[in-house]
Formats: C-alpha cells, sequence, structure tokens
C-alpha cells in the first residue's frame, strides 16, 4: 500500500494550488458577496486541463486519473468552494458519463469541448417533485420518429444558466420506472423548447449558478440519447457514484481552508497573555480538525482509486462523501468558532465557509440517502 501521490498527481496538485492561490482565492469572497459566476476563472481552468482533468487527452481532456482529479478538486474548492463545485459537476456530473456512454460522434460535439473547458455542462435529475427518490420522474420523453419529446422541469440545477448543454434524465417507460424505464438526452442550448427557470438565492457557494431547467415539447434527435433506452438510471447512478467523490473532495478543500485560517487567526489573536492557540481547549480543537480531515481526505481517495481501478464503488464513494462533508461542516464550525466574534462577520473568511460547507451535506444525494447505500451493500456483504 503506498499512501503517497505519483509525480503526475503531484505535478497536476500543485499546478491546481498553485492558480487557486494566485487566480481563485483573491476573488473568492467577491464571487460570493456579488453571486457573481467566474467565467474568466472557468476559462483559465480549461487551458490548464482542468475542466475535464480524468478525460482521455483524445478527446479534449487532461489526461489524467480520478486520483488527480480529486487532488486539483481539493485545490481549488480550498480556494473557492463555488468554482469547486462548477468544475466538479462538469467533471464528473456531465464530461464523465459522455465519455463513458457516448458514442464517438457524441464525444465529438459533447465532449471535446467541454473537457477542454471551451463549453460547460449540466446534469439534470432532480425536480421539484423528486429528489432522493430519483426513479419518481415526472418529466417525460416521448419517441416520435427520429425524434423524441422531451417534457418537464428539472431542479437545483448546478451551472444551470451557463451550460452549453445538459444531461437531462427522463421517463421513457413509466411501467419499467428505474429498471429500463428511464432514459438520458443530451440537450444543446438553444434547442426550442429548451429555457432557463427560476435562479436560485442559495445559502453558500453563491458565485455558482443553480437554477430550474425547464423542457417544452422540446425535440430531441435520436442521435443525442446517451446510451441504450432504458439505461437512463444506471448511466444516473454509476455517475453520481464518481460525484459524490468530487463532492467528497469539494468538502476536504473547505475544511482545509477553514483549518488554515483558524490557525492563523489563533496565532494572531492573544487573551490572557498568550497566543490563542497556546490554550489547550484551542490545541485540542486543532488536533481534532486536523485528524477528522486527514481521514476523511483518505476515504475520499480510496474511492477515487477504486474508481480508477474500474471496481464498483458506490459504498466507498458514499463514505467518502458521508464522511468529508460531515467533516467539513464540523470543522467549518469550529473554525468559525475559534475567531470568536470575528467568525459571524464578513470581514474574516469563516463564515464563508460554514455556509459553503453545509450544501455538501445535500446535493449529488444526501447523507441519508449515503447511509442508505452504504447500510445496503454492508448488509449485502455479510448476508449476501
Ligand atoms: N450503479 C449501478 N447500478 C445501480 C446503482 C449504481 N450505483 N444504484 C442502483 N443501481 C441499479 C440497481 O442495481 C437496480 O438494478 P437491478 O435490479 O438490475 O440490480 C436499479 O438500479 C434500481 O436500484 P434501486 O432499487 O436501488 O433504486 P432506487 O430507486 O431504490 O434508488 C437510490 C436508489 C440510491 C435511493 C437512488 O435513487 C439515489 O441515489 N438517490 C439520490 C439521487 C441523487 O443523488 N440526486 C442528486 C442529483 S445531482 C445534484 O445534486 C445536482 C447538482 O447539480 C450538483
Amino acid at each position: 500500500m503506498i499512501f503517497e501521490l505519483n509525480e503526475d498527481q503531484k505535478m497536476i496538485q500543485k499546478m491546481a494550488r498553485d492558480f487557486a492561490d494566485r487566480e481563485v482565492a483573491p476573488v473568492a469572497a467577491e464571487l460570493d458577496r456579488e453571486h457573481r459566476f467566474p467565467r474568466e476563472i472557468v476559462a483559465k481552468m480549461g487551458e490548464l486541463g482542468l475542466m475535464g482533468v480524468a478525460i482521455p487527452e483524445e478527446w479534449g481532456g487532461g489526461g489524467f486519473d480520478t486520483v488527480s482529479y480529486i487532488a486539483a478538486m481539493t485545490e481549488i474548492s480550498r480556494a473557492c468552494a463555488s468554482t469547486g463545485v462548477i468544475m466538479s459537476v462538469n467533471n464528473s456530473l456531465y464530461s464523465d458519463p459522455v465519455y463513458k456512454f457516448g458514442n464517438d460522434d457524441q464525444r465529438e460535439r459533447f465532449l471535446r469541448p467541454y473537457a477542454s473547458g471551451k463549453k460547460l455542462g449540466c446534469f439534470c435529475l432532480s425536480e421539484p417533485g423528486t429528489g432522493s427518490d430519483a426513479a419518481a420522474q415526472s418529466t417525460v420523453a416521448v419517441r416520435d420518429g427520429d425524434s423524441y419529446i422531451l417534457n418537464g422541469v428539472k431542479n437545483w440545477i448546478t451551472n444551470g444558466n451557463e451550460a452549453d448543454a445538459a444531461l437531462v434524465f427522463a421517463m421513457t417507460d413509466k411501467e419499467k420506472g428505474n429498471r429500463g424505464g428511464i432514459s438520458a438526452f443530451l440537450v444543446e442550448k438553444g434547442t426550442p423548447g429548451f429555457t432557463v427557470g427560476k435562479v436560485e438565492d442559495k445559502l453558500g457557494i453563491r458565485g455558482s449558478s443553480t437554477t430550474q431547467l425547464v423542457f417544452e415539447d422540446c425535440r430531441i434527435p435520436v442521435a443525442n440519447r446517451l446510451g441504450e433506452e432504458g439505461e437512463g438510471f444506471k448511466v444516473a447512478m454509476t455517475t453520481l457514484d464518481g460525484g459524490r467523490i468530487g463532492i467528497a473532495a469539494q468538502a476536504n478543500g473547505i475544511a482545509r481552508a477553514a483549518i488554515e485560517a483558524a490557525v492563523r487567526y489563533a496565532d494572531e489573536r492573544k487573551a490572557f497573555g498568550q497566543k490563542v492557540h497556546q490554550f489547550q481547549g484551542i490545541q485540542w480543537y486543532i488536533a481534532d480538525m486536523a485528524t477528522r480531515t486527514d481521514a476523511a481526505e483518505l476515504l475520499t481517495y480510496r474511492a477515487a482509486y477504486l474508481k480508477d481501478k474500474k471496481v464498483r464503488h458506490s459504498k466507498e464513494s458514499g463514505m467518502a462523501k458521508l464522511f468529508a462533508s460531515d467533516n467539513a461542516n464540523w470543522v467549518a464550525t469550529t473554525a468559525l468558532q475559534i475567531f470568536g466574534g470575528y467568525g459571524y462577520v464578513t470581514e474574516y473568511p469563516a463564515e464563508r465557509y460554514f455556509r459553503d460547507a453545509r450544501i455538501t451535506q445535500i446535493y449529488e444525494g444526501t447523507n441519508e440517502i449515503q447511509r442508505l447505500v452504504i447500510a445496503n451493500s454492508v448488509v449485502k456483504e455479510i448476508i449476501g
């Protein structure tokens, strides 16, 4: 067992960290305050290969592996969690399934420009009336000759306002439901009947856009169906197995940033004649924050390693996301506590980490759903 990144992985980690420190961290507070989508940063990330890290170079990606992607995601999220989720959705939830389930024509049109960062993708599974129960889709796609007619509304779509194409899941056979009744479609912005609905005003990750997407009698060529008809639920679930590792990395990045900020503050701030970090109460916080975040990273890298080995990793992704997101919330709360009153105001970044961390327990499967996935696997392993 080797607990070390290889040379390529270290190289991309360093490149992402340098870029994040130089170009992302300095604007993170402004992106949050102004609710501004960082177009210029996303464009540069594309040039650096960060928008399709684990997609082969022949399809416009960086040509690295999932472990490299996770290392880079952590660094970008350490600087700005909003930029982190924009990157994560384009990498894990859009480019990865188009590469894995697409044919060469689809990869040419729907992957190359996206993995290279020239265009942006999004993933549309949840709806106003269904999130955790992903199979209870109301969106329908009805076959009409060489096309499908798509009708429905998708909710909580990261990159919804900015994306050039959407990976959309819809019911093609209600009777079959999650066992062959759902199909996946690639829908380009500008397709008649495809519009952006409500833009959400969020607690955190305010530099990323989250919207409804509306499909009204939207005609999609059969050539834009990703995978076979009825294969959509499998596409969605395997994609989320990968996506959850990305969100775990986002949570770890937030936790790292919160620890660093709290330790620096505890070094500047004095009370009762000594630096705050010289008090045992604060030392214990620092020790627990660092230990738990190391544990979260180990779980996250294990899941990424299994994905690279093409081993089913639903349980391990669920564990990584569950543990890392709970940890990021605890670390951000504790960091805020170390800052005292200064943690509660926008002068320091502690309150932003606290707000940004919260979503990691909710999206790409709530932590209650992660527990369900983990428990089902554990029971199957033991009982059969
Ligand atoms: N990989 C491969 N196949 C899988 C699978 C996986 N991870 N999970 C399920 N399947 C297969 C099952 O094997 C089964 O097929 P068979 O009968 O042939 O074996 C079939 O799919 C149905 O499985 P289940 O009965 O377990 O399905 P379910 O309807 O009970 O749902 C669930 C299971 C885990 C609860 C699932 O619905 C789920 O993950 N829900 C959460 C959805 C989610 O994460 N949403 C987030 C949306 S993205 C987002 O957050 C927005 C954003 O932009 C960031």
